[in-house]
């Protein structure tokens, strides 16, 4: 379990007001939960990841991490703290020279295993990403996804309680992309560690995530599990994640755009019963989008609707339980 409580970090500055990097941040995350942070940038995201890998001493509040107050910890205690919290970065990091098995082979080293264990233990964390056999390759000979996989193998040499992922996708395409999601939950699901992600790809928290952060000037504007966060249309969070979807205005079929977010739970008709009141109601579908995030069935769509039946169309969406908001131009 991860706690900050009323976390503040404070920088600075010569000649001009201190920044508030970090504003009086309250989160917990349960332990074993894959928890995303998102946020513009300058929100406060990296400074975070800094407090968390006690990096950096916030200037006031606590950081629990599995029972233990980091702000709370000497010097000599946080090295030993820091072990326990694995590190996933955008690109993997390694190092060219070795082997990408003498890679974690070195993390397990300074993680304190001693020598004659840590063949065996590499061969297990390769088994984990599903890489056995390539650890005499170097990182150039694999591709972006397969050194990723290397970089949290790595991260996990010291059996971490913690694993903390900045953008860990980003450098990569969408199908790599895919395969590291479900490689981290998969470690998640065998491991229990807990997972905090970092990310601007909304696709990565709908995917992955188990509760979601939003993060604005060093605050949580918004903190949900992700059923919540894709359940009310009017949160900046929802706004986020499941964006309007992009409608050409100039060449609609009827005069009035309609946009429709319904949410339904596993078992229940979500998008079949959009689609029977749009098509009664003689929409027509200008766009839309169907997705399953978390244990939440949804759908966002945009309807063309004839300016006479607007009012009527609204009603009747609303009536059987449909969020549903003319879009103006
Ligand atoms: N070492 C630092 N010294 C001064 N200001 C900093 C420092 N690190 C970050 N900041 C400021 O703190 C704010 C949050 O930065 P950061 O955590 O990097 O945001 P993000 O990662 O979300 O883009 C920004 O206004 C940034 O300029
Ligand atoms: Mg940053």
């Amino acid at each position: 379990m991860i706690k900050l409580e009323g976390v503040t970090k404070i920088y600075p500055r010569r000649g001009q007001d201190p920044v508030y990097a970090l504003n009086n941040l309250s989160l917990s995350v349960p332990s074993g939960a894959i928890h995303g942070i998102v946020g513009e940038s300058g929100a406060g995201k990296s400074t975070l990841i800094r407090c968390l890998t006690a990096l950096e001493r916030p200037t006031e509040g606590k950081i629990e991490i599995a029972g233990k107050d980091l702000t709370q910890l000497s010097e000599r205690e946080l090295r030993n703290e820091r072990r326990r919290i694995g590190m996933v970065f955008q690109g993997a990091n390694l190092l060219d020279s070795r082997t990408v098995g003498q890679n974690v082979a070195y993390a397990l080293k300074i993680a304190g295993i001693p020598a004659e264990k840590r063949k065996q233990r590499v061969k297990e964390l390769f088994e984990l990403i599903g890489l056995s056999g390539r650890e005499t390759s170097y990182p150039a000979q694999l591709s972006g996804g397969q050194r990723q996989r290397v970089g949290i193998a790595r991260a996990l040499a010291a059996n971490p309680n913690v694993l903390l992922a900045d953008e860990p996708t980003s450098a990569l395409d969408t199908g790599t992309t895919e395969q590291i999601l479900r490689l981290l939950k998969d470690v998640r699901d065998r491991t229990g560690v807990t997972v905090v992600v970092i990310t601007h790809e909304m696709s990565v928290v709908r995917k992955i995530c188990d509760s979601v952060t939003l993060l604005d000037a060093g605050r949580a504007l918004e903190s949900k599990t992700i059923e919540d966060a894709v359940s009310d249309p009017e949160s900046g969070l929802c706004q986020k994640l499941i964006p309007l979807p992009e409608v050409d205005l100039q060449n609609l079929h009827h005069e009035t755009l309609i946009d429709v977010f319904f949410t339904a739970h596993p078992g229940e008709p979500a998008g079949s019963k959009v689609l029977g009141l749009a098509s009664h109601l003689g929409a027509d579908i200008a766009a839309g989008l169907f997705e399953t995030v978390g244990k939440v069935q949804l759908s966002r769509l945009a309807l063309a609707i004839p300016r006479e039946t607007t009012e009527h169309a609204l009603t009747a969406l609303r009536e059987n339980g449909i969020y549903a908001k003319e879009r103006l131009a």
